[in-house]
């Protein structure tokens, strides 16, 4: 197992070919092993080992974004197995925009005593349920001694997980909002993508109680800000907000975060992290505009509050 940094999120990484190897993924995270895991590739010509079908789709936009942080859901190949489907007939494959991801994907990649080496599968290096690790110190405050190396490449540029999109069943289906935009990906097919409906695969990142710090965080629109405070006065309080503090506010730690939503989605789970680290009564966070580029910052705000 090795822990290692990618453009969005670190990952906790293991032979993707090899069952008890990722198995000890799952353990080190406390994650359910039925749950899918990310394969990540070094290059596109290691896509046919994991995916046993390449559709136009999908060759157009990993031309577009690959290195870069989106995922594809795909038909798995034979080769790709069930501890990284989830017993799924897809598997998701990405190839990570970060130079010591990929120097790790390189080295890595290749034949060995017969065996051939080709794929790593990383979830996000965090306890399962919690906010994803976005510096080698927060892989480290969360799994411990439960991983022997973490590779440092500073703090991850985009901030949070990678857009993830299924080509499995003959049109793009956006299952995880992230930094590329459903618009970005339309741009490219030249085809709209469509929202998952109930008979969507599994994604453990959809399940409600995901990416949460454990100090409850309540989501408040910023007019009702001020009356919020108001209201739990008395209450150990921080606050995340684009906005400053407002003069005279006392025992309120207030955190000032970044106007625009990549420079706000760079620095959320550190911001949630130190915040959650005061162990307050409640995180109050004002809620971002609601405006495209915003998507994959709302959907983890929303996964990690508690209205
Ligand atoms: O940015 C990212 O994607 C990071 C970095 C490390 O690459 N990885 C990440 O992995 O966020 P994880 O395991 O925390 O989230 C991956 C999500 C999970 O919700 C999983 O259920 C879903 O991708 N997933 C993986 N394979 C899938 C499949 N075959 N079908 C549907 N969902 C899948
Ligand atoms: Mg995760």
């Amino acid at each position: 197992m090795v822990a290692f940094p990618t453009e969005t999120v670190y990952g906790l990484g293991a032979d993707a070919s090899n069952p008890a190897a990722v198995a000890k993924i799952f353990a080190a995270k406390g994650r359910p092993q039925d749950h899918p895991v990310i394969v990540h590739l070094g290059g596109i010509e290691l896509l046919p080992l994991w995916a046993g079908e390449i559709p136009a789709a999908a060759r157009k936009l990993a031309a577009a974004f690959w290195p870069g942080p989106l995922t594809l859901i795909l038909k798995r190949a034979a080769g790709a197995s069930d501890s990284v489907t989830g017993g799924q007939d897809t598997v998701g494959v990405r190839i990570p925009g970060h130079p010591v991801a990929l120097e790790l994907l390189r080295a890595f990649a290749g034949e060995e005593g017969g065996r051939v080496f080709s794929g790593v599968a990383a979830p996000s290096a965090n306890r399962f349920g919690r906010i994803s690790p976005t510096t080698a110190a927060h892989v480290r405050a969360e799994l411990g001694a439960a991983v022997d190396c973490v590779l440092d490449g500073g703090a991850c540029g985009v901030g949070i997980e990678s857009t993830i999109v299924d080509l499995s069943r003959g049109r793009a289906v956006l299952l995880r909002p992230g930094e590329i935009t459903p618009a970005q990906i339309a741009a490219v097919l030249g085809a709209e993508v469509d929202l998952p409906d109930a008979a969507a695969p599994r994604v453990s990142g959809a399940l409600a109680s995901h990416y949460a710090p454990r100090t409850p965080l309540y989501l408040v629109a910023a007019a009702e800000l001020p009356a919020r405070l108001a209201g739990l006065r008395g209450k150990r309080l921080a606050v995340l907000a684009r906005a400053a503090a407002p003069p005279g506010l006392k025992d309120v730690s207030w955190q000032t975060a970044p106007r625009a939503a990549a420079g706000y989605a760079h620095e959320l789970y550190a911001s949630l992290r130190r915040l959650d680290d005061l162990s307050c009564d409640a995180i109050l966070v004002e809620a971002p505009p609601s405006a495209p580029e915003w998507q994959g910052v709302n959907d983890r705000l929303r996964r990690a509050s508690s209205n």
